[in-house]
C-alpha cells in the first residue's frame, strides 16, 4: 500500500514539474503573440494570459518546494517557446495548449486527495478555462476561414 502511495506521489511530482515547465514556456510564447497582435483584444488577451501563466509558474514552484523541500530545477532552466509561422497559427497553438493544460490539470486534481494541492490546481484550471474561451473568440474575430492557406502560400501577384 505504501508503495502504491509512493508511486502516486512520484507521478504527481513529475506532473507538477512538467506543468511548471509548460507554464514558463507558454508565458514566453504569449509574450511573442502579444507583441505581434494588431488589435486591442489580441494584446489584452495575451498580456493577461502571460501574466496568469507566470503566476501559475510561481504557484507551482511554491507547491513543489513545499512537497520536495527544494527549489525545482524547472523553475530556472532556460525555456524555448514553440515556433509558429503566423499569428493565426499561433492562436491555434495557444488554443491547443490551453485545452491540453485543462486535461493535464484535471488529471492532477483527480490524482491527489490533498485539499491544498487540489485548491491550487483548481484555481489554475479555472484561469486556463478563461484563456481558452478568450483565445477561441479571438480566433473567430481575427482569423477568417482560409487565413492559413492564404498566409502560408506566397501571393502570386507579389512574386510575379
Ligand atoms: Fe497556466
Ligand atoms: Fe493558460
Amino acid at each position: 500500500m505504501s508503495m502504491h502511495y509512493g508511486d502516486t506521489y512520484h507521478e504527481l511530482i513529475k506532473e507538477l514539474r512538467a506543468a511548471l515547465l509548460d507554464e514558463r514556456k507558454t508565458a514566453v510564447f504569449y509574450a511573442q503573440l502579444r507583441d505581434i497582435s494588431r488589435s486591442f483584444e489580441g494584446v489584452d488577451s495575451f498580456a493577461e494570459a502571460r501574466k496568469d501563466e507566470l503566476d501559475h509558474a510561481a504557484e507551482l514552484t511554491k507547491l513543489l518546494e513545499q512537497l520536495t523541500g527544494s527549489m525545482p530545477e524547472e523553475a530556472l532552466q532556460p525555456v524555448c517557446p514553440p515556433s509558429f509561422s503566423n499569428y493565426c497559427e499561433g492562436i491555434r497553438m495557444a488554443i491547443e495548449g490551453e485545452s491540453a493544460a485543462r486535461v493535464e490539470y484535471k488529471r492532477i486534481i483527480q490524482k491527489t486527495s490533498s485539499r491544498e494541492i487540489r485548491g491550487v490546481i483548481k484555481e489554475i484550471f479555472n484561469d486556463e478555462e478563461v484563456h481558452l474561451a478568450k483565445f477561441r473568440k479571438l480566433y473567430e474575430i481575427e482569423c477568417r476561414p482560409g487565413y492559413y492557406a492564404e498566409s502560408i502560400t506566397e501571393d502570386p501577384e507579389i512574386t510575379e
